[in-house]
């Protein structure tokens, strides 16, 4: 994730590139419905909606990349994930061991540098959380991203552990990411609850009381796509942005941006700023009907590649959890949202709140169970299935 670009950096991104395509994110769909379908049923008894997010985020890119479903979070390797990005965010922290401001202490007798211990530790942590996750993947039934991966040209030439790597991370990175901006949507609920019953009565119009709103569904739902892109705008879960460096020199406004300088794209700014957005801090989906904005993902070489995965997972969850239930705060009063309520650090996610979830009718919680029930729960058949729809689409699976 924080290769610097370059040849390897380009190597590795045409590895993953195939999977992560437009075309290809389109095939996931299927692990994707079992997820959400999984979700509704959670949060028929379960209030615990942080959990239940990070087990929709977490089982939708474990299945893809390993064939692993994600059900409990007592899984070993969604613990271990946890403790090794914790340690990450630790050591990303700039001023958590002296090394940060004197570099030279690096050269200290190994006795007299400790963190570097601790950092090889965490390594081989982590490490060995992608080989295994990759190699029990290898040995599952059905097609995964781990077989895919294994047999492309690009990896001819590398190691087991860095394919794993690449693996790995791309699953880290979709799970925390995913959870936290559905935690937002929970938010947005209680703290502008006004927009709900249009968004309601879309899905009322378009899909009626008898089945869960699907895939075809989310073309007929305009205002249903505005909440999801209002979402992403309202608030950003990375608002201080990723730093990045300029490869060349470049002019903006008449300023020379030299070659190598740093840049920060600071989401916070843009999203919030009143003079493109009237009323920034109001979660208002009309400001979004009928556009979209693509850099809620980043930008350039390093624009997230799990783009197109999240923006499906994102709009299938709100338009199920929309059409399904009433989501209010535990007393029914709107709440007001201010900075505190929000984490600090890179990625920024709002710190634990409470929501109800109550199901629209009986009809509708009859739904969520009789489709929650009847769907193909085997991850290695729905992974055969998405193999042949990514042939069908005219693309070429590597395994
Ligand atoms: C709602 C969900 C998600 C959001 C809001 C999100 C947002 C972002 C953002 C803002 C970045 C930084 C881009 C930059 O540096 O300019 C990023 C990077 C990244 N994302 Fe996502 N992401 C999401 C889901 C996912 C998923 C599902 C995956 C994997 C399947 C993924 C994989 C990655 C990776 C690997 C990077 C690092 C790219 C690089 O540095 O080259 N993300 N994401």
């Amino acid at each position: 994730m924080f290769k610097p670009l370059g040849n390897d950096f380009l190597l590795h991104q045409r590895l993953e590139a195939p999977v992560l395509s437009p075309r290809a994110s389109a095939c996931y769909t299927s692990i994707q419905d079992l997820e959400s379908k999984q979700l509704l049923n959670n949060l028929l008894t379960s209030n615990d909606f942080a959990k239940q997010f990070e087990l929709f985020a977490a089982s939708v890119v474990y299945s893809i990349t390993f064939g692993l479903r994600i059900v409990t979070g007592e899984e070993w390797q969604i613990q271990t994930s946890h403790e090794c990005l914790e340690n990450f965010v630790h050591a990303a922290q700039v001023g958590a061991w002296m090394v940060d401001a004197f570099p030279s202490l690096n050269y200290l007798p190994r006795i007299l540098t400790p963190w570097q211990q601790t950092a090889e530790r965490w390594y081989e942590k982590w490490a060995n959380l992608h080989i295994t996750n990759m190699r029990d993947a290898l040995k599952r039934d059905g097609w995964n991203w781990s077989k895919d991966f294994k047999k492309a040209n690009e990896a001819k030439n590398m190691t087991d552990m860095e394919v794993a790597w690449d693996l790995g991370v791309l699953c880290d990175a979709g799970v925390e990411t995913t959870s936290i901006q559905l935690q937002i949507f929970v938010q947005a609920c209680l703290a502008y609850p006004e927009w709900i019953p249009k968004a309601q009565r879309e899905l009322d119009d378009v899909v009626g009381d008898k089945r869960l709103p699907d895939f075809q569904d989310l073309e007929k739902l305009p205002y249903l796509q505005a909440v999801v892109e209002e979402n992403f705008r309202w608030r950003h879960i990375v608002p201080a942005g990723v730093p990045h460096a300029t490869t060349q020199d470049d002019y903006y406004k008449g300023f020379l941006i030299p070659k190598g300088s740093v840049v920060v794209p600071l989401f916070v700014a843009m999203r919030q700023d009143e003079h493109v957005f009237d009323d920034p801090a109001v979660f208002r989906p009309e400001r979004w009907i009928g556009k979209s904005s693509p850099s809620n993902f980043g930008y350039g070489r390093r624009v997230c590649p799990g783009r197109f995965i999240a923006r499906n997972s994102m709009a299938i969850a709100i338009a199920r959890m929309l059409w399904a239930f009433d989501i209010r705060s535990k007393d029914g009063a709107r709440i007001t949202v201010n900075e505190r309520m929000y984490t600090a650090g890179l990625v920024s996610g709002p710190k634990h709140f409470d929501a109800v979830f109550t199901p629209r009718s009986e009809v509708h919680k009859r739904v969520i169970e009789s489709s929650y029930k009847s769907v193909n729960k085997n991850v290695a058949h729905l992974l055969d299935e998405v193999r042949e729809k990514l042939v069908s689409t005219g693309l070429s699976p590597r395994a």
